[in-house]
């Protein structure tokens, strides 16, 4: 049987690309996919060549284009997709720059700025019939399909809330107010960098279960930091259901307490309550290993899913660090980012123009709850990362 070969371009060298390129080398067989092939066959860094092609070198790419500009990658016929790892703020303007080059898109969380950007995408794309996809990478993961499931089946009853939390302790001096965790033009603080995270499990566990699911209402509060953005943020939202009452999801990052206070992994970042029992999630969220679901009869499921990869032995490296000692993962281990991007070469091959596990009515819904936090709070950004207009120069 031939498999379906997807071409990536890599849009953007920084740290997140890199984690997702390594993943993307590993071989598809080794989590059991059978019929699909990823190769990246180009990337582009925005100032230099140079920069493009040690990024190749550093992932153990052969054979693919390096640019030294976004616009030439989004011309090369040789890619079928472009995942984008810029910062959020500008999301927008590389989006549309690869959608208007007739270019399918993978595009990093937070998905823009704002939800209006979001929007004009979802447009763009569905106008020249291309597919686009949030890369909220976590909702591919198995423990996210198991977490569904044991919704959708019923194994806890009738869910009632889910609480979420993705915090670290950010040590004050790094928190100048240019860096880029809390700069305004980076659209920085914690709601589009992590409480997104946050979000994504209340929505994956209370609105894609649902089969006509309203939007939320939203009740928030925000502590600001020095630049103006949030530091410390608490989202309340309320699910209307047709049957079971409104469910509620409370939503929650911070730079100042941690999720993980004593280091172990031990506790629960993610609980969803339902009439009949509990479903826990461990830290991290954004890349959980291990669920634990307790029903109100006494019976307890715990269960571990590792990241499968190379294995011990191999001399690869993935996660944040990406290399020997200063990954966060074991040796061998994928990081997990090629389960959204199996996902983009299902719905390609399928001819679907959006993911099947987030459709992108649902991406814009999480938009419009961050839009109407950033409004309840007064966080507000710079114009040229806020504007709809294409194409603007972003001031660096
Ligand atoms: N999925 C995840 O787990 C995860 C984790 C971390 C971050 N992210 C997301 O991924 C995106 C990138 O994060 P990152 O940690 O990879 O950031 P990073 O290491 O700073 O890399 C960002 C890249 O974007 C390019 N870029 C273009 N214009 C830029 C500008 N004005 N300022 C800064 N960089 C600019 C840079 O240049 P070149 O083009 O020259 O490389 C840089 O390499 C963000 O949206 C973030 O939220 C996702």
């Amino acid at each position: 049987m031939s498999k379906y070969q997807l071409k990536w371009g890599i849009l953007a060298v920084g740290g997140i690309a890199e984690t997702f390129a390594r993943d993307l080398t590993v071989s598809p067989e080794t989590r059991g996919v059978k019929d699909i092939e990823h190769i990246i066959v180009a990337a582009a860094a925005s100032s230099s060549q140079q920069r493009a092609q040690a990024f190749l070198e550093k992932v153990g790419v052969r054979n693919a284009k390096a640019y030294g500009s976004y616009k030439e990658l989004v011309q090369d016929s040789n890619v079928d997709i472009i995942y984008i790892a810029t910062p959020h703020s500008h999301h927008y303007q590389h989006a549309m720059l690869c959608l208007e080059a007739g270019k399918n898109v993978l595009c990093e969380k937070a998905f823009t700025t704002n939800a209006a950007q979001a929007k004009i995408l979802i447009e763009k794309a569905r106008e020249k019939n291309l597919f686009l996809m949030e890369a909220a990478w976590t909702r591919y993961f198995p423990i996210s399909q198991y977490v569904r499931d044991q919704i959708r089946s019923g194994a806890i009853g009738t869910v009632q809330r889910t609480f979420a939390d993705l915090s670290s302790i950010v040590p004050a001096g790094v928190l100048k107010e240019d860096n880029r965790l809390i700069s305004p033009k980076l659209a920085g603080g914690v709601l589009l960098d992590t409480c997104i995270y946050s979000l994504t499990w209340v929505f994956q566990t209370l609105y894609s279960t649902q089969d006509k699911p309203s939007p939320p209402q939203v009740l928030s509060s925000a502590r600001k930091n020095i630049a103006g953005t949030d530091e410390h943020t608490s989202i309340l939202l309320t699910f209307p259901r047709q049957q079971g009452g409104d469910a509620h999801g409370i939503a929650t990052a911070s730079m100042h307490v941690a999720s993980d206070a004593d280091g172990t992994g031990s506790l629960p970042a993610v609980r969803v309550q339902g009439t009949d029992g509990e479903i826990q999630i461990f830290h991290p969220c954004f890349r959980p290993t291990k669920s634990r679901l307790a029903r109100s009869n006494g019976k307890t499921e715990e269960k571990d899913w590792p990241q499968l990869g190379p294995g011990k032995g191999s001399g690869w490296w993935n996660g944040f660090g990406n290399e020997v000692g200063k990954s966060n993962n074991a040796e061998g281990e994928g990081h997990g980012m090629f389960w959204e991007a199996d996902e983009c070469a299902y719905a390609l091959k399928d001819g679907h123009k959006e993911s099947r596990v987030q459709m992108l009515a649902e991406s814009l819904e999480v938009m419009e709850v961050m839009d109407e936090v950033r409004r309840q709070n007064g966080i507000v950004f710079p114009h040229d990362i806020e504007t709809t207009d294409y194409p603007v120069e972003i001031a660096r």
